[in-house]
């Protein structure tokens, strides 16, 4: 069963083919016109989706060596993201599989991340833990099998990424910051600079970190914004151990809760190298198995789209072409 797979929920427009359960093609093209605003500009994006959608679908098919008739089915998410970005790639793949006579799968992008890290091997076996980290969710989820997965914890003000971004702006380091912040991370001291961590009460497993932000923004105002490298290698170290500290606490928590075995990262900023290493540590000295997805399947892709609607599609689901975006849309 060949299937292919449409992201455009936020600034990354993508598409994907998968095959039988195995990624042929992942054609991901990331929006550089918001780099300028510090952030993501919805109309933008959208406008930069339908600019860019035809080809990076072509480009997916080209790469897989295939073509449009050979598809038994496509997918596209419909949330949650921008609404309009949504609209642009629900639409296409809602269109195309019209015109090819073929079902149309909706695919939410959070399960889109929650089994992302089936796409490659080794895979973690089920049941095990999911902790998303983005620039729009932090969430910690038990997944016991296919589509039987259960939210233990969220965020409940901003997602880590948007913590790592608005810290990079106070700091003047351009956007996306995250990955920014961690290159200086790297050089830094984490133990100069403490800042707190939040863990709420200890029976909760959500997550909030717009006070380590606030934080941040008083130490800043309080000092300035460090003008030595070293000095704001420091800062940058200091911010990212209180946000690694607290995902890390969290997620063994939550491992002690679930009596998983296996525990599995996705999402962008699943790519930080601190985060990676005290994730690792951790999981280490507890004797359980860390899956780490390749970067092309952890930031948002076609082939994580494209590999639910081949689950979907294996157990018989479509949706309906009147399916529309849901911009909020929760994971069920
Ligand atoms: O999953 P993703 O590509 O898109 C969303 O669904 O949000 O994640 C993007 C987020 C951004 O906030 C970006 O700053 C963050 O992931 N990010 C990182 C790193 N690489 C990307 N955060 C920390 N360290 C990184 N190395
Ligand atoms: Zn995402």
């Amino acid at each position: 069963m060949t299937v292919l797979g449409i992201e455009t929920s936020c600034d990354e427009t993508s598409a994907a083919i998968v095959r039988d359960g195995r990624v042929s093609s992942n054609v991901i093209s990331s929006q550089y016109v918001h780099r300028k605003y510090g952030g993501v500009v919805p109309e933008l994006a959208s406008r930069a989706h339908q600019r860019l959608i035809t080809q990076v679908v072509q480009e997916a098919l080209d790469t897989a060596g295939c073509q449009k008739r050979d598809l038994d089915a496509v997918a596209a998410t419909f949330g949650p993201g921008l609404v309009g970005a949504l609209l642009v790639g629900l639409n296409f793949g809602k269109a195309l599989a019209y015109g090819l006579g073929v079902p149309f799968v909706g695919v939410n992008h959070m399960e889109g991340h929650l089994y992302s890290v089936l796409l490659h091997d080794p895979a973690p076996a089920f049941p095990f833990l999911s902790l998303i980290v983005s620039g729009g969710h932090t969430m910690l989820v038990h997944v016991e099998g296919p589509f039987r997965h259960q939210v233990l914890g969220q965020t409940r003000d901003d997602a880590a990424g948007e913590a790592f971004d608005k810290v990079a702006r106070m700091l003047g380091l351009g956007y996306p910051g995250g990955p920014r912040i961690d290159a200086l991370a790297s050089q830094g001291n984490p133990l100069a600079i403490r800042f707190p961590r939040s863990f709420l009460d200890p029976q909760s497993l959500d997550f909030s970190f717009s006070g380590i932000k606030t934080a941040v923004l008083y130490h800043l105002r309080d000092h300035g914004v460090p003008s030595g490298d070293a000095a704001l290698a420091d800062l940058c170290a200091g911010f990212q151990q209180s946000v690694v500290d607290v995902l890390v606490q969290k997620t063994m928590r939550a491992v002690e809760w679930t009596c998983v075995h296996d525990v599995a990262i996705a999402g962008g900023v699943s790519a930080n190298a601190g985060l990676r290493a005290a994730l690792g540590a951790a999981c280490a000295g507890k004797g359980l198995r860390l899956f780490t997805p390749r970067l092309e399947f952890c930031m948002d892709n076609g082939a994580m789209i494209a590999y639910v609607g081949w689950m979907k599609r294996s157990s018989g689901i479509q949706s309906p072409l009147d399916l529309t975006a849901v911009a909020g849309l929760e994971l069920a």
